[in-house]
């Protein structure tokens, strides 16, 4: 017994859980999926699965994203990038609907199952499916060998290393990594990116694991406001492009580990509906980082001041109006709009462990729900 506990606490590394020692590994694991595909010095992007089909994916009729929890939240923001880089008509839909409809699958479709495990009964069963009716199989893949990277017919790893929490987050961040170079290599491929825009997202991308440390610097402060927020019984998250499947992962991370319910939403569409939650109590997290959006979030941060909510921001610096609506800021360094959910999650990855901490939740073993969901 001793012993056991002993090399559990080794396995943690000194820290309290999995989950936190994951969400501190990020700069590294984001580090890994990058090195030896993305160089940029030379700027470069290599990724053999990705050439050996570059045809298929570049003359894609369109791509269809199937994955569940997280990962499908990864599926959401490799949407917008595809459709902005590539030019692609992109859907995304859970593994589950997916596998029950009769989806219609035309040739030149190419289907993209994202997922940490490689081992999700749903997930698995649509791509089997969707291979038998003679679509391309991708597989996003974090787990090595696993049935989903067997079943692909090409792919990319993620390369983040085993995940023992039972909420995602280096796998997400990870994900979220790999998608975002085989966009750029499609892009350029395809001749909807400048070469000089794709330098600088190349760029960017490279900075990031240094950004996401940085962050993590914070990680005492947003413990704070884990105290301040705990006791809420509900909390909406909001954001707007890119920034919308950050809402939503933000909020699938507190159900799961604090048992608080969250729901993340368009910014604007919570005038159809949660906005008449909006009281003195609830806590309302804006994800509010400087893009094309940010005009419009603001607005809707008004909104929500004018109804008393408690407002919490994830900000760039000297984000003045933003500082004045809030009640707390959490400030992440700038990167491309593109980039931003890469970043943007990691605060919303710590708030969700604090709460379920401060809570005193078993944060690696939420209640109820299980690490690879392979029964239906
Ligand atoms: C379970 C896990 C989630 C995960 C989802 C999809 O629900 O608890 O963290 O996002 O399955 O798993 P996959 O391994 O396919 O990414």
């Amino acid at each position: 017994q001793k012993l056991d506990m002993e090399l559990a606490a080794i396995e943690k590394g000194g820290f309290d859980h999995f989950m936190l020692k994951e969400i501190f590994e990020q700069p590294t694991t984001i580090h890994d999926c990058l090195r030896g595909r993305l160089d940029a010095d030379k700027g470069t992007i290599t990724m053999s699965g990705i050439s050996k089909y570059a045809e298929q994916l570049t003359n894609a009729n369109r791509i269809v994203m199937v994955a569940c929890g997280t990962s499908w939240h990864a599926g959401l923001v490799a949407e917008y990038i595809f459709e902005e880089l590539c030019r692609i008509n992109v859907e995304v839909e859970y593994a589950s609907e997916f596998r029950y409809r009769n989806p219609v699958i035309a040739p030149g479709d190419v289907i993209l199952a994202i997922s940490q495990s490689g081992e999700t009964a749903d997930t698995l069963v649509a791509i089997e499916n969707a291979k038998k009716q003679g679509a391309i199989i991708m597989g996003i893949v974090n787990v090595v060998g696993s049935s989903i990277a067997r079943l692909s017919d090409t792919g990319a790893y993620t390369h983040a290393g085993p995940e023992i929490g039972v909420a995602s987050t280096k796998a997400f961040t990870g994900q979220l990594a790999v998608l975002t170079m085989v966009a750029l290599k499609v892009a350029l491929e395809k001749g909807t990116i400048t070469h000089e825009r794709f330098l600088q997202l190349v760029r960017e991308l490279n900075a990031i694991p240094e950004k996401v440390a940085k962050i993590l610097e914070q990680n005492d402060a947003i413990k704070a406001l884990a105290e301040k927020y705990k006791d809420a019984t509900n909390c909406l998250y909001l954001g707007r492009g890119y920034n919308f499947p950050v809402a939503l992962e933000g909020a699938l991370k507190l159900k799961e580990i604090s048992y608080i319910h969250a729901e993340g939403y368009p910014a604007a569409e919570m005038k159809h509906g949660p906005i008449a939650l909006v009281d003195s109590e609830l806590p309302v997290i804006f994800i509010a980082t400087k893009d094309s959006y940010h005009e419009k979030v603001i607005s809707n941060m008004q909104e929500i001041k004018a109804r008393k909510g408690r407002v919490v921001a994830i900000i760039n610096e000297g984000d003045k109006q933003s500082i004045a609506l809030a009640d707390d800021v959490i400030v992440v360094p700038e990167t491309d709009e593109i980039l931003a959910p890469m970043l943007n999650c990691i605060p919303l990855q710590l708030l969700a462990y604090h709460i379920g901490v401060a809570k005193g939740f078993d944060v690696d073993k939420p209640r109820n729900l299980a690490k690879s969901v392979t029964v239906e």
